[in-house]
């Protein structure tokens, strides 16, 4: 290479890696792969060291420290992490009081205290206190495995090393908010600005990105502010309040927020949220809503968690921002299980916050109800991590109405709606009829498996699988554990942007993934209506995938006794276990299976605290129970690790029957069950 063509690629190389460092630190999405990245930087090194008169003080070779690797450490959190249902009518609140005194067996009369405060727009983050002392902190990852941000997090003044007072547990874990506030945002972009750079969207996206950064010393020069409002794992209970335990943290030194209030019904909480909205222009920070919490902590220890949610919060979320802008045109995408979404192509407009170039049309029938084409001006909405949608047309233009395509229009096939076999109705979404055959399909169902709550592997993402699929290389999960042997063919290393260490770091990161968890496993195979949740549910019921696999391959008519106990399991209902039946019985599927099991190991689930009686045992609660709700008896088996089951079989171990119960309990009598009254029950499991 000449100087001239070095001093050309220099050039190159340095905007390259300006604008994944934009993507990375500013605008925390990162478009580029770590190996990608580190590509680019081994290549501009390389360039450098054979011409070092053109290294430039403007050279990232120069900016020690800057170097993002998205290398934090992993912390698993010893409690999950989880999110929040939403309520987002005064209606949805009041439905929750009832909700909860109905989870409690308690008359809707009585009074249950709840705490409303606001929801902070920020990130989420535990630290963790021994004897009083910061030791770790994370944030919130998937909610299971967070990075650790210890050394970025003692950087934040509202972050106390020490705690003040003495009487917290030796060890606390605090969570709660990192975030910006409107000042110093807006310093913060200023002097963006003024440095020729570009400003920062929203305060939430410069907080995720300052938090962060690999150099503790760059995190340091962020105005981040730290918000406590709840916890973790604790070595002794601290309070019998949600409000006494905030109460607590603002004596040791954490910031809390002096909006929270306690309040004894709907009405008054949505006083109080009605209060915080009014007020929000002004609190500056942002806020997207307004968090109500059971105040007794025994109540919320009663009332537990519904996969990913406590049930004793929700949010009342803010209501949806609007804007108008001009539809360009609208595309027909093509997801995993096939279904042709049309998504609005738009005008960039600002709306809350953020930038909106897509909005979801669902299918046809919303199509024609909107009466929506390209060239209309439309009014669009945007409610928080909400994909916005189209709410009408304001103005139409000229275009011919939109006809809907009857074929996939990414290979062509027919496109057809499902019919339920059972009431003859015609599903409203079109779905391509060539499953694995059509490349967007089989794609996107690589994404999916290859994505972060299912196989989890790092630097394999769309573009990784775009790119394997296009070259015929990946056509299937089990081909990307294969990779490495055909490397001697393929070469990774040799491809343009790749290099030795970019390819050596992905097989290691594949090579990482090769034994996973059940629930993982079938989150990770993408069926229909088999979220997080439902693969949960299913991988503790039937513990092992063997034995999965083997019932579920049992399936013959409706009527078997595998099709009875799939049913039967609490929270998967028929649609659940309609899609399980379909796929497991599809041949392609089983040779995919087979094929991806010679590369990986699936890991058993754990029971539930085997050290209860009646873990692993099937329980059906019957007739009407008088201490607990059924839904809290229920909660409370699956917690103790027994299986709560609808209906009753000869594989039924306890048979729960309060007063009225009926042809349940005579099905136990007949088959010699064991049958238990609801305080029999109680002592069973206390
Ligand atoms: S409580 C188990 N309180 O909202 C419940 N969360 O949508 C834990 N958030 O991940 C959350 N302000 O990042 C709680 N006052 C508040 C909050 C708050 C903001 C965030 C938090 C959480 C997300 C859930």
């Amino acid at each position: 290479m000449t100087e001239g063509q070095a001093r050309k690629r220099l050039k190159e190389l340095t905007m390259e890696i300006r604008i994944a460092d934009q993507q990375y630190y500013q605008d925390d999405a990162p478009v580029l792969s770590d190996a990608e990245y580190d590509a680019l930087r081994k290549e501009l090194l390389a360039l450098e060291t054979e011409f070092p008169q053109l290294v430039t003080s403007e050279s990232p070779s120069q900016n020690v420290g800057a170097k993002p690797s998205g290398k934090f450490g992993k912390i698993t959190h010893k409690v999950p992490m989880l999110s929040l249902d939403n309520a987002f009518t005064d209606e949805d609140v009041a439905e929750f009081t009832v909700r909860i005194k109905r989870f409690l067996n308690l008359p809707q009369e009585s009074v249950v205290e709840f705490t409303a405060e606001p929801k902070i727009d920020g990130l989420s983050a535990a630290l963790r206190y021994e004897k009083g002392v910061f030791v770790s902190g994370a944030t919130r990852g998937d909610g299971q495995v967070g990075e650790d941000v210890t050394a970025n997090l003692r950087t934040l003044d509202t972050v106390p090393q020490k705690l003040l007072g003495t009487d917290w547990p030796d060890i606390l874990e605090i969570r709660g908010e990192v975030y910006i506030d409107h000042v110093d945002f807006d310093v913060m972009n200023d002097a963006q600005i003024a440095a020729g750079k570009d400003p920062y969207k929203n305060p939430r996206n410069a907080a995720a990105g300052s938090l962060r950064q690999i150099d503790p010393s760059v995190t340091a020069n962020r105005p981040l502010k730290f918000y406590a409002y709840t916890w973790g794992e604790i070595s002794a209970p601290f309070s019998n309040t949600q409000m006494g335990a905030v109460e607590a943290m603002a004596r040791w030194g954490f910031s809390t927020n002096d909006l929270m209030k306690a309040h004894e019904s709907s009405r008054s909480m949505i006083a109080h949220y009605n209060a915080i909205e009014e007020a929000r222009a002004g609190l500056g920070y942002d806020i997207d809503g307004v968090v109500y919490k059971v105040n007794d902590l025994t109540l919320q220890e009663r009332l537990g968690f519904v996969s990913r949610a406590p049930r004793w919060a929700i949010a009342h979320k803010f209501p949806a921002e609007k804007a108008i802008t001009v539809i360009n045109d609208i595309e027909i995408q093509v997801g995993r299980t096939g279904a042709l979404t049309p998504v609005a192509k738009l005008e960039p407009v600002t709306v809350g916050g953020a930038v909106v170039s897509n909005a979801t049309l669902h299918n046809e029938d919303e199509i024609k109800r909107l009466g929506v084409k390209p060239g209309d001006t439309v009014e669009i909405q945007r409610a928080g991590d909400v994909i916005p949608q189209v709410l009408r047309v304001t103005k139409d233009g000229d275009a011919p109405s939109f006809v809907f395509p009857t074929h996939c229009p990414v290979c062509g096939a027919e496109a057809k709606s499902d019919v339920d076999a059972k009431t003859g109705r015609v599903d409203i979404v079109k779905r391509c009829s060539n499953g694995m055959n059509c490349p967007a399909q089989a794609i996107e169902s690589l994404i999916h498996f290859v994505s972060r709550r299912a196989f989890d592997i790092d630097g394999m993402g769309e573009k990784q699988i775009e790119l394997f699929y296009e070259r015929k290389l990946v056509n299937e999960p089990a081909d990307i554990f294969t990779l490495e042997d055909r490397n001697s063919d393929i070469q990774l290393e040799k491809w343009e942007g790749w290099g030795d260490t970019s390819a050596q770091n992905l097989f290691a990161a594949i090579n990482n993934r090769r034994s996973i968890d059940f629930d993982k496993f079938l989150y990770a195979l993408g069926i229909r209506h088999i979220g997080q949740g439902n693969a949960n549910l299913l991988a503790k019921h039937y513990l092992a995938w063997d034995k999965f696999y083997h019932e579920i391959q049992s399936i013959g008519s409706e009527d078997s006794l595998a099709w009875t106990e799939l049913m039967a399991i609490d929270g998967v209902g028929i649609g659940a276990a309609s899609a399980i039946k379909e796929f497991f019985h599809l041949e392609n599927n089983k040779t995919l299976i087979s094929n991806l099991l010679r590369q990986v190991s699936v890991i058993d689930a754990v029971a539930p605290s085997a050290d209860s009686v009646v873990a692993g045992k099937t329980v059906v609660f019957t007739g009407k129970l008088e201490k607990f709700s059924r839904d809290e008896a229920k909660a409370k088996a699956q917690s103790l690790g027994a299986k709560v089951s609808g209906s009753v079989s000869a594989k039924t171990d306890y048979l729960v029957a309060g007063p009225g119960a009926g042809s349940k309990l005579k099905k136990a009598t007949e088959l010699g069950l064991h049958v238990l009254s609801e305080d029999d029950w109680i002592a069973l499991i206390t």
